[in-house]
């Protein structure tokens, strides 16, 4: 990152420490002094206003809930030069920008926590205070740790209960392919081996070839082979369904989170 800037990371909860420990891994970031402040001090932690005084991109990690209160605390701190990025989720760049001092540039974005191993995504959007170069500063920090992607606000939810909330599906997935191994006479070693590579190597092979899933599905799919009885019992399952399911309920508690945290913060 641009040698001259000062990092700052709001709340080190499970997101907030995944980004500063994925951060500090990346040679990008070696010399980015990265300064981190929490609601219970621990080691190391700045007060939120000294975190917001001392940095010039300040990442915001708390929950909505917690918004109001920090918005309040740090609103004033910031201003012109000033770069708030924030990952919290339902909340909107505007209700950001009428939080805190005016000339404050603010950019959304939503992570997810493969970030700490470098292979997040995050998608990104601008307020109406932020210009390409601050999406850009925001771009910077996230690429570091995985890929990004630039979406419009109104699709943020969206991104929530897909990439936000996916890891979670897939660790449901990868637990029961290890189980289904070791059902079938597998070590435990073995299956989650077996099952963690088979997941990366597909996602992998879907964005080398940037072919269709289903065209990669009927490749493995031999006629009366071994695959179409497995399919056949996923399609009985109603994986698809349940999947699609899964992703349309997280992205509704997304709004309802919104619309909840704006009647909260009007009180
Ligand atoms: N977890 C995910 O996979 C994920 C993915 C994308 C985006 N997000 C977003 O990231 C945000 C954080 O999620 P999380 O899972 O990391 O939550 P979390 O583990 O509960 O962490 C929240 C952090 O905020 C701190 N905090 C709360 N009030 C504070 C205050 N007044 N001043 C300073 N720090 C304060 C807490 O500090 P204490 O520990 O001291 O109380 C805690 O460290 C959420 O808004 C969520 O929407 C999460």
């Amino acid at each position: 990152m641009a040698q001259h800037r000062k990092l700052g990371i709001l709340g080190l909860g499970r997101m907030g420490k995944c980004l500063a420990e994925g951060l500090t891994k990346q040679p990008a970031f070696s010399t980015t002094p990265i300064l981190f402040s929490t609601r219970n001090p621990v080691p190391g932690a700045k007060s939120n206003t000294e975190l917001v005084k001392s940095c010039d991109v300040v990442i915001l990690a708390v929950k909505p809930q917690n918004v109001t209160e920090v918005l309040t605390e740090i609103g004033p701190h910031l201003g012109k030069g000033k770069t708030l990025i924030s990952i919290v989720a339902s909340i909107s760049t505007a209700e950001l920008e009428n939080g805190v001092a005016k000339g404050t540039s603010v950019v959304r974005a939503m992570p997810n926590t493969p970030a700490l191993v470098g292979e997040g995504i995050t998608a990104l959007c601008a307020g109406k205070s932020a210009s390409p170069a601050h999406l850009e500063i925001a771009k910077e920090i996230f690429e570091a740790v995985g890929k990004v992607v630039l979406v419009d606000e109104k699709q943020m939810d969206a991104v929530t209960g897909l990439s936000g909330c996916g890891p979670a599906y897939l660790y449901v997935i990868l637990e029961s392919l290890t189980d289904a191994g070791i059902k079938v006479g597998l070590p435990r070693e073995v299956a989650t081996q077996l099952a963690s590579q088979t997941v990366l190597g597909a996602a992998r092979m879907l964005q080398v070839t940037q072919r269709h899933p289903a065209a990669l599905k009927d490749e493995v799919t031999t006629p009366a082979g071994c695959t179409i009885d497995g399919l056949l019992e996923l399609e009985e399952g109603k994986l698809r369904v349940t999947l699609i399911k899964a992703v349309v309920q997280a992205t509704k508690r997304a709004k309802a989170l919104a619309k909840k945290a704006n009647v909260e913060g009007a009180k």
